[in-house]
């Protein structure tokens, strides 16, 4: 019997990544959702369903229908600065949500694997181990930790992978991520002004997209660090871009964070410990430059 995933918010980054990586595997039967219609083309055979999240008695009659063994929830309000300004319809998104994706979870016996951010840490004191104290200095990481918080009250089986700084290309799509903007902005030969005093582990799509899919086949439940294994600046890793791509990287201006007026704080230095996802895991994290082959490949 095929192993019956559906992963919601398939739309976004890591969704469509993790449509693209699972749709491959024979033993996984892949079902999807997402607001408004498909936009992964390439997989067009995909077992996929329009939804409203506000309408969530038509999200829970297809979970019925499908009995699904996993639902990967990717989808979330992601945009920090928006979460912000519109803190409700942040926590309809990011926890209400969340809430009832749980409470299904349980009442079908699948396993939930949600995932999480950095900005559920202050920044102080980077290098986050999965049991060190949150303490979010935005909205968005506050919500994002009171989805933890709801799924590790409802559930036991459910697996937390925390990210960092996601960077990755799929089809149509609606937010721009760290890499792609300095790559486009430098080939347009756009000035661009970025913070030198953020540090950060940056992160290939296709490895949270990885860690979702170990997590499956070793059943791992709690919560888990998942990044790339350099920890940098945003300031030099816009240069590694634009060494990697041969782009003038004098157009890049070194920044300090309280020069950008942003609705929402920013933590200074995240940055993860790693150790528990490789040992329990098996996850093998990328170095930036890692990533960016890999990233250069599915443009
Ligand atoms: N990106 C990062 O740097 C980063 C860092 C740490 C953690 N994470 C976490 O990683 C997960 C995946 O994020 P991502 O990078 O793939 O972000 P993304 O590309 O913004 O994907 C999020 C998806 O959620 C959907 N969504 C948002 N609000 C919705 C609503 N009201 N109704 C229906 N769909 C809605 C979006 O739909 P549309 O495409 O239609 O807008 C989008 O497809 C999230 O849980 C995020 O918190 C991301």
């Amino acid at each position: 019997m095929r192993i019956k995933v559906i992963v919601i918010g398939s739309n976004g980054l890591l969704g469509q990544t993790l449509v693209n990586k699972l749709y491959k595997h024979s033993k996984y039967q892949l079902y999807a959702m997402a607001s408004g219609e498909n936009r992964n083309s390439k997989v067009a055979a995909l077992n996929y369903f329009e939804i409203a999240i506000t309408d969530f008695k038509s999200i829970k009659l297809q979970l019925n229908l499908i009995k699904p063994d996993f639902i990967i929830n990717a989808l979330a309000m992601t945009n920090v600065d928006a979460c912000e300004v519109e803190q409700t319809q942040c926590d309809v998104v990011n926890v209400s949500f969340v809430e009832q994706l749980a409470r299904i979870s349980f009442e079908l016996g699948t396993h939930l694997i949600h995932v999480s951010t950095d900005f559920i840490f202050d920044g102080v004191d980077g290098m986050y181990r999965e049991n060190d104290t949150p303490n979010p200095i935005n909205y968005y990481g506050l919500s994002k930790l009171k989805s933890e918080k709801v799924i590790q009250k409802i559930l036991i089986k459910y697996t937390i992978l925390r990210t960092i700084l996601v960077y990755g290309k799929v089809a149509n799509m609606k937010s721009r991520n760290i890499v792609l903007w300095v790559k486009e902005s430098l080939e347009n030969k756009t000035l661009i002004r970025i913070v030198n005093d953020q540090f950060r582990m940056p992160t290939y799509a296709g490895s949270i997209a990885d860690a979702c899919v170990l997590a499956m086949e070793k059943q791992a439940t709690g919560v888990y660090h998942i990044s790339g294994n350099e920890y940098l600046s945003i300031y030099d890793l816009a240069v590694q871009i634009a060494d990697f791509y041969n782009l003038p990287k004098e157009l890049i201006q070194s920044i300090a964070t309280s020069e950008l007026s942003q609705k929402a704080l920013r933590p200074p230095k995240t940055g993860f410990d790693l150790t528990k996802a490789i040992d329990e895991l098996g996850f093998k994290p990328l170095n930036f430059a890692e990533g960016l082959a890999q990233f250069q490949n599915d443009l």
